[in-house]
């Protein structure tokens, strides 16, 4: 269809209509991408803390609560106790997971990382740990702990501070997916020394490495999981 030349007054008014529009439009992304940010600041940052030892006086819960502690504003960290779960069996699992199961599944879905801290039983992984990472790995291929940053530390009553232990966790948890923070390593040697009667940390070395650490966590979280981490009624509906 032919169209007559606009008169010069008519162009320049479609020119600041045009004009208008898109400066309308550019008004409310810059609206929309304000909305996104300060959702994104209100959320906090969670952490799961899962300690490998289930005594009362233990010094790996006590990283964990100095972890609490050094954690900037913005970090929520949230223990599990893994002293709550069966041993695994694929007998049960073929029933349906446990109940605390689900729970520590959905617990890690949902925070935007995960904490270990684990003491070294004869050179390996304590047996409880080990059995919450065999629930958690499955379904094979499809682990929570997949792309899930993860940071590890331990504190030993002996020399190694857990290097061997810490070494066994990496490669498991490598092999089911998860981002295993691959420092500042916090290796904790003769824990009873660093600790007073209340099982706080009292070392103010090691409590730097473990802010420093959780810092790292950010870190690698920024880097592999730009998105929120999943609901938790997706992880109970999947
Ligand atoms: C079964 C068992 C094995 C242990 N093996 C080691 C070991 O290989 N190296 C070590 O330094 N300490 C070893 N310990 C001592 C632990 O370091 C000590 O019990 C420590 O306090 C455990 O951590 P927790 O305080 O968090 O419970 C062992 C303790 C137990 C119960």
């Amino acid at each position: 269809m032919n169209r007559n030349p606009p008169s010069p007054e008519q162009a320049l008014l479609e020119f600041f209509q045009s004009t208008y529009e898109a400066g309308a439009t550019l008004a409310q992304w810059d609206r929309e991408a304000l909305e996104r940010r300060k959702t994104v600041d209100r959320k906090p940052f969670r952490i799961l803390a899962i300690a490998g030892s289930l005594r009362q006086g233990s010094y790996n819960r006590g990283l964990l609560r100095a972890a609490q502690e050094v954690a900037p504003g913005w970090v929520e960290v949230q223990f599990f106790d893994i002293g709550q779960l069966p041993f695994f069996n694929e007998d049960v699992e073929a029933a349906g997971d446990p109940e605390p199961v689900r729970r520590l599944k959905a617990a890690i879905a949902t925070s935007n990382a995960v904490l270990i801290a684990t003491p070294e039983y004869n050179g390996a992984v304590p047996g409880v740990l080990a059995n919450a990472i065999d629930w958690v790995s499955r379904p094979t291929g499809r682990s929570v702990l997949r792309n899930k940053p993860v940071a590890i530390m331990g504190a030993v009553l002996g020399r190694s501070g857990s290097a061997n232990a810490q070494a066994a966790l990496r490669g498991v948890l490598g092999r089911i997916g998860a981002v295993v923070v691959p420092d500042p390593q916090v290796l904790v040697p003769s824990a009873s020394k660093l600790f007073d009667e209340n099982v706080d940390l009292r070392n103010e070395g090691t409590r730097e490495e473990i802010r420093q650490l959780v810092e790292a966590v950010a870190h690698w979280c920024r880097r592999v999981q730009p998105e929120e981490p999943v609901s938790a009624q997706s992880v109970a509906s999947s």
